[in-house]
C-alpha cells in the first residue's frame, strides 16, 4: 500500500495514551505517504544513546515516565521541522503532549514553517487513537522494539517471526526502560492529566478525529489514511 509521493500531505498529529499504537501507526502512515515520522520519544532515546547533553538530561526523566521539560522539546522539534524532508508533510508521534506544546506548535507552523514552505500550508490533521486501559497495560508490558530500525513488536499481540529478533534486519529486540510495570501506571495517569487536554484543545478548534485503536493494525492504518484524505479533500473544496 503506497500513496502518491508528490502529493502535499501537510502535518499529521497522532495523539493517544502510551501503548495506543502511535509509533506503530506513524511508521506505517509515513511509509504510505513517504513523509517523515517524527517521534519525539525516539529522538530523545537516540540522543540518550549518543550521550548528547539533551539525551543525558532526558534519560532519567524518561525512565521515571515523566515529561521532558517543554523548553527542551521546542528547540529539538523546531530543528527537526526545519529539515527539508518535512516540506511535503510530516507525522508527529508523541508531540504535542501538553496544551502549551500544542499552542507552541500552532505558532511555529503559522509564523515560521508555512512562511518558509507556503505550498504546504494546511491545518494539521489531528487523530486520537483510542484503546481500553487494560489492553494498554498488556500492550506496553509485551512491547519489544528493534534498536536499529525502530520497528515495534509485541510478544503477545504482534510477535516477530523468530523470538526476540527483528523480522526486518535480524537485530536483537529490546524492552524500553519506561515499560517497567512500576512506571507504566504513572505514565498512563500522566497522560490523563497532562495530555488528554491536548485532544480537547484540538476539539475546540474542530480539528480532532478519533479512531478505534483496538482493531487490527492494518485496519487502524486504513482508517487513519481515510481521515487524512477526507480532511485534505475538504481543505481543497473549501
Ligand atoms: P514516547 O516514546 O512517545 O512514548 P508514549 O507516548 O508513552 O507512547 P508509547 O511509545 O509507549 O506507545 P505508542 O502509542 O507509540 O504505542 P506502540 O505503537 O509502541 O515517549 C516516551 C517518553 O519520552 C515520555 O514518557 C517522555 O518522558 C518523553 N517525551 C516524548 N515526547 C515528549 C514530549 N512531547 N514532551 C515531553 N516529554 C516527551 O504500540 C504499543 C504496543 O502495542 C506494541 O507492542 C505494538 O506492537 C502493539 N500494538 C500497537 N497497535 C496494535 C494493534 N492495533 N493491535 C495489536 N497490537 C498493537
Amino acid at each position: 500500500m503506497t500513496g502518491a509521493s508528490s502529493q502535499n500531505v501537510g502535518p499529521i498529529i497522532l495523539l493517544g495514551p502510551p501503548g495506543a499504537g502511535k509509533g506503530t501507526q506513524a511508521k506505517r502512515v509515513s511509509e504510505y505517504y513517504r513523509i517523515p515520522q517524527i517521534s519525539t520519544g525516539d529522538i530523545l532515546r537516540e540522543q540518550g544513546q549518543r550521550g548528547t547533553e539533551l539525551g543525558i538530561k532526558a534519560k532519567d526523566i524518561m525512565a521515571r515516565g515523566e515529561f521532558v521539560p517543554d523548553e527542551l522539546m521546542y528547540g529539538m522539534v523546531a530543528d527537526r521541522l526545519r529539515q527539508v524532508d518535512c516540506e511535503r508533510g510530516f507525522i508527529l508521534d508523541g508531540f504535542p503532549r501538553t496544551p502549551a506544546q500544542a499552542g507552541w506548535l500552532d505558532a511555529f507552523l503559522e509564523h515560521e514553517f508555512f512562511d518558509n514552505v507556503p505550498r504546504s500550508k494546511c491545518l494539521p490533521v489531528v487523530i486520537r487513537i483510542d484503546v481500553d486501559y487494560n489492553l494498554l497495560l498488556r500492550r506496553i508490558a509485551g512491547r519489544r522494539s528493534c534498536p536499529v530500525c525502530a520497528r515495534i513488536y509485541n510478544v503477545y499481540l504482534q510477535p516477530p517471526r523468530v523470538a526476540d529478533t527483528c523480522d526486518h534486519d535480524g537485530s536483537k529486540l529490546i524492552a524500553r526502560d519506561d515499560d517497567r510495570e512500576e512506571v507504566i501506571r504513572d505514565r498512563l495517569q500522566r497522560y490523563e492529566v497532562q495530555t488528554r487536554p491536548v485532544a480537547q484543545y484540538y476539539e475546540r478548534k474542530a480539528r480532532l478525529s478519533a479512531v478505534n485503536g483496538e482493531m487490527p493494525v492494518e485496519r487502524v492504518t486504513e482508517e487513519i489514511i481515510r481521515l487524512v484524505e477526507n480532511s485534505r479533500r475538504e481543505a481543497v473544496g473549501s
